[in-house]
């Protein structure tokens, strides 16, 4: 395989889904594939930590977070970075008045990596700008800004797509339903994106009309001629999909939340597995609440469980390229 980073520029910090080409894409899920290979043995995982012990990340996560936070920790643990958190802004200086920026800042001093979760849209660039203009600029990788990205989460949700559809010829030409509150799911919005760099595929949005998607994604969609189509038929959406992209109603965010009450009518239930297409993979970012009924963990179209530990090694391939060390995992056989 070859490097990716000798063909193309470096990756200095992940802040969109927007900024991955196809290309990218391939070359990070076959780094995944190799890399996962290294797990498969004692050597395999020690020579993986022996890689980054000399640098430390900081893990500053000012919104709720489970599956996030744990796989960049255990990405990190793997590959041998020292990682140290914080995760609640009320525990650190912000809490005495000092600026976002000043708090950022300050982290750079002590770390070479923040990997980043909060409540504020688009703060993960803006921080990104003002580090790339000290003498110290670590990179930045944004693990949910608000409602607007998670682009991390789009990448482990691709590569679970392209390993689920494997068998069907992969994700080009396919109808991906994604159902729940699409205007303000910051994954779905990443995903979307993501998905405009395959060939032939049309997303179907089923949700309850005041949970539609934000215009500024139905905007790019349109003007990038990319297949996709709004519609309130769950059951039809459903049937026609090669897979199902299911999501929780975000209400910790402001807004409307009068969809909510039409929402039961959008939870994928045991009843409707029988609708499913044979091979239709199911995906779901998690948390669940009700959308997603447990009963269906046992069928297996149902790769959530599966998109969760991948995300874990999509996130260590993704360390290893910021860091540079991408060629250093491309070991045959261990
Ligand atoms: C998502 C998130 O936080 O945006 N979860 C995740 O990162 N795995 C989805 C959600 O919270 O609904």
């Amino acid at each position: 395989m070859d490097a990716f980073a000798s063909e193309q520029p470096p990756v200095r910090h992940i802040l969109s889904s927007s900024q991955f080409d196809r290309a990218f894409l391939d070359y990070l899920y076959t780094l995944t594939t190799t890399i996962r290979r290294f797990d498969k043995s004692r050597e395999g995982l020690n020579y993986l930590r022996s890689l980054l012990p000399h640098k430390r990340a900081m893990l500053y996560f000012t919104q709720p977070s489970t599956r996030t936070f744990l796989s960049f920790q255990s990405a990190c643990h793997i590959l041998g970075i020292t990682a140290s958190e914080i995760r609640d802004a009320s525990t650190s200086s912000e809490r005495k008045g000092e600026s976002v920026e000043d708090s950022l800042r300050t982290f750079s001093s002590y770390v070479d990596l923040i990997i980043m979760r909060s409540p504020i849209a688009r703060l993960c660039e803006r921080i990104a700008t003002m580090l790339d203009e000290t003498p110290r600029p670590v990179p930045i990788i944004n693990a949910g800004s608000g409602p607007d990205e998670h682009p991390t989460q789009a990448l482990l949700d691709i590569y679970t797509l392209a390993r689920s559809l494997r068998e069907m010829g992969g994700i080009e030409g396919k109808t991906i339903c994604m159902v729940g509150d699409l205007k303000r799911g910051r994954t779905v919005r990443s995903l979307a994106r993501l998905l405009t760099n395959y060939d032939g595929v049309k997303i179907l949005f089923a949700s309850p009309p005041s949970f539609r998607i934000a215009d500024d994604l139905r905007q790019d969609l349109s003007a990038s001629r990319f297949d996709f189509e709004e519609t309130t038929d769950f059951a039809g959406a459903i049937a026609a999909a090669d897979a199902i992209y299911m999501t929780r109603i975000q209400d910790e965010y402001e807004g409307d939340n009068a969809g909510a009450q039409d929402y039961h009518r959008y939870h994928l239930r045991a009843e409707h597995l029988p609708m499913l297409k044979a091979d239709c993979a199911i995906l779901h970012p998690l948390p669940r609440r009700d959308e997603l009924d447990p009963r269906i963990d046992q069928d297996p179209r149902a790769k959530y469980w599966r998109q969760e530990r991948n995300g874990m090694w999509v996130r260590v391939a993704l360390l290893t390229i910021l860091f540079g060390i991408d060629d250093r995992v491309q070991l045959p056989d261990l």
